[in-house]
């Protein structure tokens, strides 16, 4: 069975990235050129997924419209026969992808922003994607999680390993390894201090889950931080299910961070055909 629908929460608050979000989405800060969100959807897409589930609240009205045709552009760009452009415009919402909109009144945390979109995904296996982890792999990484889904049929959590100092910031899993990529997970704790942190494989934001993970969420108490989290809700799945954890081939940048994000900026600018070269240049060219 392939991965046919994908959730993308986008509904929080984002105080980390102050005062760049107090108007706007941090889904939609730009890296280099394309909006967060972008570079999660089309990893999804990637993956073979073609319903983008958007859990949504205040302010995130710019990615609806991003994912919206843009009438009075497009026309303008032909008329000017940029096609180049027109083509770029084009391409954010393929035809045979579908958007759907569904909204969390509160931000009450991740868990919950998944339940409310329960109805929409029904009774079968789906991806989370948070877009504010911008991952870079080849093959994309949500991609090498649905080859893995395929072979076992199981939740596929993405993890890498975290340094000990930064097990607070992460959902940490442990259990019995499978193979060289793959974990059993026998336990999964939110946001461990570092001495009660079980391992220092932190996930990552990318799931593939089960449906029967919604019940889970929905019979939970509120967990850290008062927030009903995802974490706890596989936590209670993994008592009924397997939940496998897979250490993804590839680079994760903490977009939802200052930091991650300027590191995004410059590696993927440095990377990019068109502008890398003139960029490393001008960074060369800086006293430092
Ligand atoms: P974060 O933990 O990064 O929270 O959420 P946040 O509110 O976005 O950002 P900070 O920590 O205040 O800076 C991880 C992902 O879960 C979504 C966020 O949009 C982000 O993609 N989320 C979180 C929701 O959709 N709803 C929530 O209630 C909480």
């Amino acid at each position: 069975m392939n991965i046919k629908k994908a959730i993308f929460p986008v509904a929080g608050l984002g105080t980390r990235f102050l005062p760049a979000t107090k108007a706007q989405p941090k889904e939609m800060l730009p890296v280099v050129d394309k909006p967060l969100i972008q570079y999660a959807v089309e990893e999804a897409y990637a993956a073979g997924v073609r319903e983008m589930i958007f859990v949504t609240g205040r302010h995130k009205r710019p990615i609806e419209d991003h994912f919206d045709m843009t009438f009075e552009l497009e026309i303008a760009l032909e008329q000017a026969g940029k096609a180049e452009l027109l083509h770029i415009v084009r391409s954010v919402k393929p035809d045979d992808m579908e958007c759907i909109y569904v909204r969390q009144a509160q931000a009450l945390g991740l868990g919950h922003a998944v339940l409310c979109a329960q109805r929409l995904v029904g009774n079968e296996p789906f991806a989370v994607l948070l877009a504010d982890d911008l991952m870079v792999g080849e093959p994309p990484v949500l991609a090498q999680m649905v080859e893995q889904y395929r072979e076992w049929r199981v939740s596929i959590l993405a993890v890498q390993e975290v340094p000990a100092e930064h097990t607070q910031r992460y959902g940490i899993v442990a259990g019995t390894p499978v193979n060289d990529r793959l974990l059993y997970v026998d336990r999964i704790v939110e946001k461990p201090k570092p001495a009660d942190s079980p391992s220092r494989l932190g996930v990552a934001g990318r799931y593939i889950l089960t449906p029967g993970v919604f019940h889970e969420i929905s019979t939970q108490q509120r967990g850290v931080g008062g927030e009903i989290q995802l974490t706890d809700g596989i936590a209670g799945l993994l008592r009924r299910e397997k939940v496998f954890a897979y250490r993804y081939a590839g680079r994760r940048y903490d977009c939802g961070s200052k930091e991650g994000f300027l590191q995004a900026n410059v590696e993927l600018a440095l990377a990019h055909p068109l502008l890398g070269p003139g960029f490393r240049d001008y960074l060369k060219s800086l006293p430092l």
